[in-house]
């Protein structure tokens, strides 16, 4: 890559695994639901840190569809925490960021998000459909094998670009660095289709101490010249 295309500074879709709320708040003795509160406050600083840099799209990890295996206290807390992150409009406007989901859509079968969530997600889409700036995707009640399944049964052909129009959101463009944090090296069924090309920072850092140090150098993967 030369210096002219860096000049250009596309914008680029950074991708997160949060992981290690629960290790964090083990270490320092304290309920599994503090590490997830903290890691809801790391997730609003990286959503500030990421908008003021050449982000575009952010799209994190925020329930899975194996996470509802969970205990029912911690999935409570971990919904009442979406509620609280979706109900960060004033934040989130000031940042000009614009909120979006993807998952197993409502109204289909199989489909877990409960009324609550929905209700939150719908009105924070709403109240930040206006902005211009980054694209916060959270990915709610989601996996990636059953939306690429579910992209290739509504496929009109088993060609990429027909399938890419199919996946969830279809406007997301392909992931350019996916991050996860807490010592895992693994994908986890996120994303798979959009992070064929992706460049992976995987980090020791646990998801409540991840921050704008940490964003930099995870961005720092696609600055560096490529073969
Ligand atoms: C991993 O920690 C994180 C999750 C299960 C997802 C929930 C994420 C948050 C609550 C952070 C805030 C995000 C939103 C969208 C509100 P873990 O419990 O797997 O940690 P462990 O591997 O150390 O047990």
């Amino acid at each position: 890559m030369t210096s002219h295309a860096a000049a250009h500074s596309p914008r680029l879709h950074v991708a997160c695994i949060m992981d290690g709320n629960g290790r964090w708040a083990k270490r320092r003795g304290l309920p599994r639901t503090a590490g997830h509160t903290a890691g809801e406050e790391a997730l609003a600083a990286v959503v500030r840190a990421a908008a003021q840099r050449n982000v575009g799209w952010l799209t994190v990890f925020g329930f899975s569809t194996e996470n509802w295996v969970r205990p029912p206290s911690e999935i409570r807390h971990i919904l009442g925490l979406h509620r609280k992150l979706f109900g960060r409009i004033d934040e989130l406007n000031a940042n000009n960021v614009r909120v979006n989901w993807i998952g197993r859509p409502f109204d289909e079968p199989g489909a877990r998000t409960p009324s609550s969530v929905q209700k939150a997600i719908v009105q924070a889409i709403d109240d930040t459909k206006h902005n211009t700036g980054m694209v916060l995707t959270v990915a709610f009640d989601y996996g990636s094998r059953a939306e690429i399944a579910r992209a290739a049964r509504r496929a009109s052909a088993a060609s990429i670009p027909a399938i890419t129009a199919e996946l969830y959101d279809s406007a997301l463009p392909p992931v350019d660095v996916l991050i996860r944090t807490s010592g895992e090296s693994r994908i986890s069924n996120f994303l798979l289709w959009q992070s064929a090309r992706a460049r992976v920072y995987f980090t020791d850092c646990s998801w409540p101490d991840f921050g704008a140090t940490q964003l930099d150098e995870a961005l720092a993967l696609v600055a560096s010249p490529t073969a």
